[in-house]
This record gives C-alpha cells, sequence and structure tokens, in this order.
C-alpha cells in the first residue's frame, strides 16, 4: 500500500495508549473498532487500540493519546505519512542526520556548522517526515532513542533548534565531518550496530579516497574514458613514465580536500621541468632541469605513497583561466541519479586548481557555456550530465553501497572532451551560495528527502 499523508494530533485520554483514525480510513485500512495495532516509527514499535472517528469520516486527521505518544515517543505533531506493512501501522518516516560535535546549546547545537544543517532541515517543511540530527553519544540502545536535535517552527514562523527524544530512525544520512571523526571508535561502533545489528539503511556512509574510486571505475567500459591515467604510487620511475607520455601531470594526495598538497608538473619547450602548487604564501612555481632533481626536491617533504600520479588535462578555459565543474548528484524517490546543480569553478590566476580558497570563482554552469559554447551549450551541459550520471551509477554499483547524492568534479578540454578529477561522498554545499543557484540548492535539499523516503520505504 502507498503511504498517506495525515496530521497527527495528540490529546489526553486517561491511560490507554490508543489513535483514533477516520472511519474512511479505517475502511481503507481495513481497521475495526476497538482492534489492537502494532503502531511503529522508526524502530520504536507499540500496541494501541484503534477508536474510529466518524464524526469526520473522510477526515486526514489522525489523533493519538498522549500514552501512546509517550510510549512510541513521537517527536512532533504535524504532517506525517501513514503506511500500512501487513500488521503493522507505520508512521514517518523517521530520518536521522548522524554527526558529531554535537552540544547542548539551542542555538547553535552543531558549532560552526549549524546553519549548514538548518539548511538540509529546512526541507522538512510540509514533507511529512521527522528530520532530526544526532550523534554517536545520544543513542539509548535500550530502548532504540536518540536524543535529537529537530528544527521546529515557532508560532511566529521562525526556526528554532529543539532536542526532543525520538525513536531510532528508519534511515540514516551519514554527515560525519571528517576522516579523523570517521575513525573515533565510537563513531565505528555506532555504524557498525545500526547497519548490521538494527538493520539500518545508512547512505552516503563515509569516506572515498581517490585511488580506491579510481581503482573501482577505470577498468569499467562503460566510464573508462572520463577517467584520466592514474598510478598509485609517486615513484620516481611513474612519474618519469608518465611525463614521457604526458606534457603536464597531476600529483595528487589519495586522501587529500580542498586541493590541499596538490601539485602540477609540466614538461615545458627547453625540457626543463616546471611544478607549480600553491602554499600560504601563495601559488609557486619552481623550474628544474630533470625529472630526477624536481622529484628529490618534492618529495623530501612529502610522502611518495600518500600521492597519486595523473595524466593531467589540459583544461578549457574561460577569460584565459583553466575551469572545471563541481557536478552535484542525487537520488531521487525513484532511486534514478539526477543532477541537481552544475557549478563552474574557474580557476585563479596562476591557481593549479580550481577551488574558491585560492582564488576561484564559482559561475552557473549554464551560464559560463553559454558565454563560451553559444547555441552548442545544451549539446556540452548534456554531455557533461549524462557522463556525471554514468559515473555516479558505476560508482554506486561498484561500491555496493547506498548512495543518494556526490559532488563530482568534472572538466572538458580544449577538445570537449569530458574528464572526471574525482568523486566526493560528502559534497560541500557552498557551491549553492551562489544567488542563482538558489533553486538548485533547494531542489538538492529536497532529494535528499525524496532518497530517504525511498530507502525507508515510504
Ligand atoms: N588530472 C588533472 N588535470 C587537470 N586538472 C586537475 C587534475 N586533477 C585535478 N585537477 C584540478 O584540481 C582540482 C582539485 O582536484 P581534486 O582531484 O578534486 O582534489 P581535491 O580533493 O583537493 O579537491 C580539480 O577540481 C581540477 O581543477
Ligand atoms: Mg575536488
Amino acid at each position: 500500500m502507498d503511504s498517506i499523508l495525515v496530521r497527527l494530533r495528540f490529546f489526553t485520554h486517561q491511560n490507554v495508549p490508543g489513535i483514533v483514525i477516520p472511519l474512511g480510513l479505517c475502511q481503507k485500512l481495513q481497521l475495526e473498532p476497538r482492534q489492537q495495532v502494532t503502531i511503529s516509527l522508526g524502530k520504536r514499535a507499540v500496541s494501541a487500540i484503534v477508536f474510529q472517528d466518524r464524526k469526520n469520516p473522510e477526515g486526514n486527521v489522525i489523533r493519538m493519546t498522549s500514552t501512546l505518544r509517550k510510549e512510541l515517543s513521537v517527536p512532533h505533531p504535524g504532517l506525517i505519512h501513514l503506511k500500512q506493512e501487513g500488521d503493522v501501522l507505520r508512521i514517518g518516516p523517521a530520518i536521522g542526520i548522524l554527526t558529531t560535535g554535537l552540544r547542548y546549546d539551542s542555538r547553535r547545537p552543531i558549532g560552526m556548522r549549524t546553519s549548514f544543517f538548518r539548511d538540509l532541515l529546512q526541507a522538512q517543511k510540509g514533507r511529512g517526515v521527522y528530520y532530526y540530527i544526532f550523534s554517536p553519544d545520544d543513542i539509548d540502545w535500550t530502548r532504540n532513542l536518540v536524543n535529537a536535535w529537530f528544527l521546529r517552527p515557532t508560532r511566529e514562523g521562525e526556526y528554532v533548534w529543539r532536542n526532543i527524544t525520538a525513536p531510532l530512525p528508519d534511515v540514516v544520512y551519514d554527515r560525519v565531518p571528517s576522516r579523523t571523526a570517521e575513525k573515533q571508535d565510537k563513531v565505528r561502533f555506532v555504524k557498525e550496530k545500526l547497519e548490521n545489528e538494527i538493520n539500518l539503511p545508512i547512505f552516503n556512509s563515509g569516506f572515498f579516497n581517490k585511488w580506491g574510486v579510481h581503482k573501482l571505475l577505470y577498468p569499467l567500459d562503460e566510464v573508462n574514458e572520463f577517467i584520466p591515467e592514474t598510478h598509485n604510487y609517486a615513484s620516481l620511475e611513474n612519474l618519469r613514465r608518465m611525463m614521457r607520455k604526458y606534457r603536464m601531470v597531476y600529483l595528487k594526495p589519495k586522501n587529500g580536500s580542498l586541493g590541499i598538497g596538490i601539485l602540477k608538473v609540466m614538461r615545458t619547450a627547453d625540457h626543463s621541468y616546471e611544478v607549480s602548487y600553491h602554499t600560504s604564501s601563495g601559488n609557486i612555481k619552481r623550474t628544474f632541469n630533470s625529472a630526477q632533481t624536481l622529484y628529490q626536491r618534492i618529495f623530501r617533504s612529502r610522502k611518495p605513497s600518500a600521492y597519486l600520479v595523473q595524466q593531467g588535462i589540459n583544461l578549457h578555459t574561460y577569460h584565459g583561466r583553466p575551469f572545471d565543474f563541481r557536478v552535484h548528484l542525487h537520488k531521487n524517490q525513484e532511486n534514478n541519479w539526477v543532477v541537481s546543480c552544475m557549478a563552474a569553478k574557474v580557476a585563479g590566476s596562476g591557481s593549479v586548481t580550481t577551488h574558491v580558497r585560492t582564488g576561484g570563482t564559482v559561475i552557473p554552469g549554464s551560464d559560463l557555456l553559454q558565454s563560451i559554447f553559444g547555441n552548442r551549450r545544451n549539446l556540452i551541459e548534456e554531455r557533461i550530465s549524462s557522463a556525471a550520471v554514468r559515473i555516479a551509477a558505476a560508482i554506486e554499483e561498484a561500491m555496493g553501497i547506498p548512495l543518494g547524492e556526490l559532488g563530482l568534479d568534472m572538466g572538458i578540454d580544449k577538445h570537449g572532451h569530458v574528464w572526471m578529477f574525482e568523486a566526493n561522498s560528502k559534497p560541500g554545499r557552498s557551491i549553492f551560495k551562489h544567488s542563482r543557484l538558489k533553486k538548485a540548492d533547494e531542489f538538492s535539499r529536497n532529494l535528499l528527502v525524496d532518497y530517504s523516503c525511498y530507502l525507508a520505504n515510504f
């Protein structure tokens, strides 16, 4: 049966765990008056007595006694879904975002990241879901409860953070903030237990590393053309070999992000080698007369085993500066990949990457493509998004874990060929700060709810 959107209210009635359901709905669900039924919310289930509401037989208001509300730990009244599954009446879905660094401060419960999560939770508006944030410290395993943070509207139409006890959710969106946090015992323990013991789907679990993704994708015919040649270890031999093959090579830390540690090596016209990278004091460029001297200098302070050697792509330029794209993808409620946003990132002057941190600028992808390609814009846009969808599907299939979201760093070269540099399982949302990407921002946040509903089977 499909789920039904209802409006949930509470009332006090002796000490009975009861639920009042409009007559029409009772008939649809084949519920007899005074029948005992199991009501579940997230990972909690309680037995309750059904009462028929004959005064408003066609209404969509469901009323729960306060006793039932308490036993089930229903977080708040309002729009929510009802779904019959066998003998159980499910209320929900309950969608939990798992992160760390929560603190008891109703102004900023997630510190610096509070506004990031506030934006995500705003997508609950009118959707009929319970949507909340919790950390590994907040779980009561004996009662399947979590002490969670909700964003609730006030009478004045503002939104405030509220700390409310709720059931363990139906589905978890993993937003553990960093690889360091991910390694903590308590995080590992909680994820393992949720997934394997409680049988709770977690999507976007963990972080990707660049070599891991490369290894999965490079052998696949359907995506191989988008993946630059890459070697796992930055040995002198690998660098030499790649420099013979390509005029430009990128050296990238396998677990890197934000462009930190990335080096670009170029073979110049006079057979010397030039390395460029970004440091706290700006962009640096140095020239060496052999690959060996360059190598010795670079890896004096870096671990070759932590680096990849990658074919450099001669990116298309905009006003003389290389650009690439952040393609933000989601799974929708039908479990299909869709592109929610394509933002172009134009490199800062002299920078080897396109990050805003190193002077890059964000422009809506279609605007930039329009000004470069004119009426060929749609063709190029379609080429990038269809490549992105193929890559996303391939990653999900190869990893064998549920993914609801991906941030792909993709470029086009001077010939219009599409390339993918990196897949992020915890994509940032800074592109959405752009004033012309607000619709995409909203679309993206809504898709997170859609996919959660899909995984929760609502
Ligand atoms: N092989 C490459 N050729 C050309 N440019 C690259 C290459 N690899 C990375 N870049 C540039 O550097 C940026 C950062 O690389 P990426 O692999 O995404 O690392 P990070 O994890 O630091 O973001 C890319 O968005 C792109 O602009
Ligand atoms: Mg990147």
